[in-house]
């Protein structure tokens, strides 16, 4: 295991292309508004898992108890929402995210909590982990606001840091309006059907083990969301 893991968040952005220094900027700039805004007491947020970590937890409650490998690796961390749940079940959670402003907020999250920091600011395309390390690589909504070949990458640094038959489960939601469709016609990948992640796993060891999709109507918009989960072979 890298030593970086068990530090608190550190910066690894030289290692960042031009491209991940524009994103970092602009999504510090969006975590530091919100950042604004928590400051007030009516904003402050409490620690919640996703919907998709405690759906997957239940799912896959008894081979994750029977593996010896209890590390997971939360890519996108944000501001530690489920990295900080899962150290509290006893799991070894880190969080990895290129914003420098959202590891700030999660490292403080996770002291208030009790469970000390496991965040890494790194680039899902250059995972500062060993190979074969984690049982469980997971993306909450973390995978959307990139390009294809940028995410092919990132599955290959996946692949490589989890463990022979370890699980990579992520969602993508997308909600239907002028920007996001814009983004998709210009290559940036807001929502996951099953081609695309065909095209995701193409030349890896990945198998798609679940996939699901659903079509909902939220507040005159239509969302649509999928969740997949891989398996290492
Ligand atoms: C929609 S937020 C989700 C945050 C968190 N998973 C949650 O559920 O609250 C997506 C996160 O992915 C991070 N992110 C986006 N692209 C990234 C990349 N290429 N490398 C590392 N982090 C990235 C963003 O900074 C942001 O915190």
């Amino acid at each position: 295991m890298n030593e970086q893991e068990n530090k608190s968040f550190v910066s690894g952005s030289e290692s960042f292309s031009d491209a991940e220094n524009k994103r970092r900027d602009a999504l510090d700039r969006q975590y530091e508004k919100a950042l604004l805004m928590w400051n007030h007491d009516k904003f402050k947020s409490e620690v919640k898992q996703s919907q998709l970590m405690h759906n997957f937890m239940k799912d896959y409650e008894g081979e994750l108890a029977a593996s010896a490998n209890k590390k997971m690796l939360d890519l996108g961390c944000g501001i530690g929402n489920d990295v900080i749940t899962l150290r509290k079940q006893g799991y070894e959670a880190t969080g990895i995210d290129i914003s420098h402003s959202a590891l700030k907020l999660a490292e403080k999250r996770a002291a208030e909590e009790g469970v000390g920091g496991y965040f890494v600011q790194a680039a899902y395309s250059n995972l500062p982990y060993e190979s074969n390390t984690f049982k469980v690589c997971y993306s909450v909504g973390g995978l959307g606001g990139n390009n294809l070949e940028y995410l092919k990458t990132s599955v290959k640094e996946v692949e490589r840091v989890l463990e022979n038959n370890g699980i990579f489960l992520f969602n993508a939601n997308m909600v239907v309006n002028e920007k996001t469709l814009e983004d998709q016609q210009q290559g940036i990948i807001r929502y996951l059907e099953a081609p695309l992640v065909d095209k995701l796993i193409e030349g890896t060891s990945f198998k798609v083990e679940k996939f699901a999709q659903s079509e909902a109507e939220v507040a005159g918009h239509l969302l649509k969301r999928s969740k997949v989960v891989l398996r290492k072979l």
